[in-house]
């Protein structure tokens, strides 16, 4: 049928510029956007199919975990279960007005874009090895490609006012060298915050029998994560580490979330609700890789497996939970990167720093900009020593003492409801 024109209402929009202006900002030199970053090509995006499932294509093999639908619906459930056990804040760490943010392993960017809301003024950058970000995203959002493990991050050190890590286990082969690079990257001043889950099943009164599917689940991964050098760190580790870096007024805090809604405690409940669907989607994606890859399981093993181990997570009588370990460290304002006599100043005034002889730049297929190449040029001193550690130390540091919550037992719900 034909509309009656007079009705139309008009656009009330106007007509963008023929010529668009140039945002001189995004040109800079110190714009991350052009360093290091792997600009989308067909490498990013040329999935690796396995087993049903798929996997990230840009240094294809680094990371175990699938990125199709089904893990990335187990990313957004777990970003809930973290908003439930922490108030609804989306970091610990005391911000105030900060500019520009790091997420790294930002995954479906779902921490990203809210910040980016929560922080109008401030720029949040998510990294990835996938592009499986959401592309309408807030103006002060942006999703890169880029992998936390170079040894090169493709910002200038003292860039950020705050990094945030979350559920990156199984994707970092040293811990210590991402809490080092991290506290290279932040202002002075800056914070850390690392949100880690230990996918281990515990219990805290022997309702996870010792051969119980879920017990076997915890020796399994443990060892196909070391087998695939993503070993599992030692949680309580991250304190001391952080110290080392240089960090200080370090805070940590350690959180149980239940797998089914076992707990009396009404929250405890409502995350044992998530946490079950998050399991019974996700874990046979966090499990398939690591199991095949670093066991040389077959798929069909491990779907038997998960048809054993689900009644076991679904049991309320079986009070099992996973911990996940918030840590926050701040890198003092008088930070003052230590200059040995005689070394050439840094491009940034960063202690000195030497790049090891292997590349670290993109693959063949990634566009570098000249601005990293003649940064890493300049940066002639960034070392590792036979451990792929940094030789450099900062911890000439005073360090403050930590304040360590012990996490609130849930209360056993009434058993008739298993
Ligand atoms: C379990 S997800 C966590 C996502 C997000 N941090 C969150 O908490 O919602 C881990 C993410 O880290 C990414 N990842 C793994 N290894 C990485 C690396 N070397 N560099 C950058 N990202 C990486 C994976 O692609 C995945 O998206």
């Amino acid at each position: 049928m034909a509309q009656d024109e007079s009705k139309i209402q008009p656009l009330t929009i106007s007509p963008p510029q023929s010529v668009l202006e140039v945002d001189e900002h995004a040109t800079s030199s110190n714009d991350s956007i052009l360093l290091g970053s792997a600009s989308i090509t067909s490498s990013v995006t040329q999935w690796e199919w396995e087993n049903g499932r798929r996997y990230h294509g840009y240094k294809a093999g680094s990371y175990p975990i699938p990125n199709d639908e089904k893990e990335l619906e187990r990313i957004d459930l777990k970003h809930h279960v973290m908003m439930l056990l922490c108030g609804a804040q989306l970091h610990l760490a005391p911000l105030k007005n900060p500019r520009r943010v790091l997420d790294i392993g930002t995954g479906t960017g779902i921490w990203a874009i809210q910040m980016a809301d929560d922080y109008p003024d401030c720029t949040i950058i998510g990294t990835d090895l996938s592009p499986v970000q959401p592309s309408w995203v807030p103006d002060n959002v942006r999703f890169e490609i880029d992998d936390v493990e170079a040894k090169e991050w493709a910002w200038p050190d003292n860039s950020f006012d705050y990094i945030h890590s979350r559920f990156m286990t199984a994707s970092i082969g040293s811990w210590q060298r991402l809490v080092r690079k991290a506290f290279q990257h932040c202002k002075p001043g800056g914070y850390f915050e690392m949100q880690e889950l230990d996918p281990r099943f515990r219990s805290d009164d022997g309702t996870i029998e010792e051969d119980s599917h879920l017990a076997q689940w915890n020796k399994y991964i443990c060892e196909a994560a070391v087998e695939y050098n993503r070993p599992l760190p030692n949680y309580d580790d991250f304190y001391a580490w952080f110290e080392k870096a240089g960090f200080v007024d370090i805070q940590q805090v350690h959180l149980k979330s239940p797998s089914n809604p076992w707990p009396k405690d009404k929250l405890l409940k409502e995350v044992g609700k998530f946490q079950l669907c998050a399991h019974l989607e996700g874990l046979e994606g966090v499990s398939m890789g690591l199991l095949c890859r670093g066991l040389h399981w077959k798929a069909d093993e491990v779907q038997v497996f998960m048809a054993k181990i689900r009644p076991e997570v679904r049991n309320r009588a079986i009070h099992s939970y996973q911990t996940t370990t918030i840590i926050v460290g701040r890198k003092p304002e008088t930070f003052q990167p230590r200059r040995m006599s005689g070394d050439a100043p840094s491009s940034y005034g960063q202690a000195p720093l030497t790049p090891s002889s292997s590349s670290t730049g993109p693959s063949e297929t990634l566009v570098p900009s000249a601005e990293e190449a003649a940064r890493v040029d300049n940066q002639q001193n960034l070392s590792y020593n036979s451990n792929d550690e940094y030789s450099q130390d900062v911890n000439d540091l005073t360090p403050v003492v930590a304040v360590q919550e012990q996490p609130k037992i849930p209360e056993l719900d009434d058993p008739s409801h298993a």
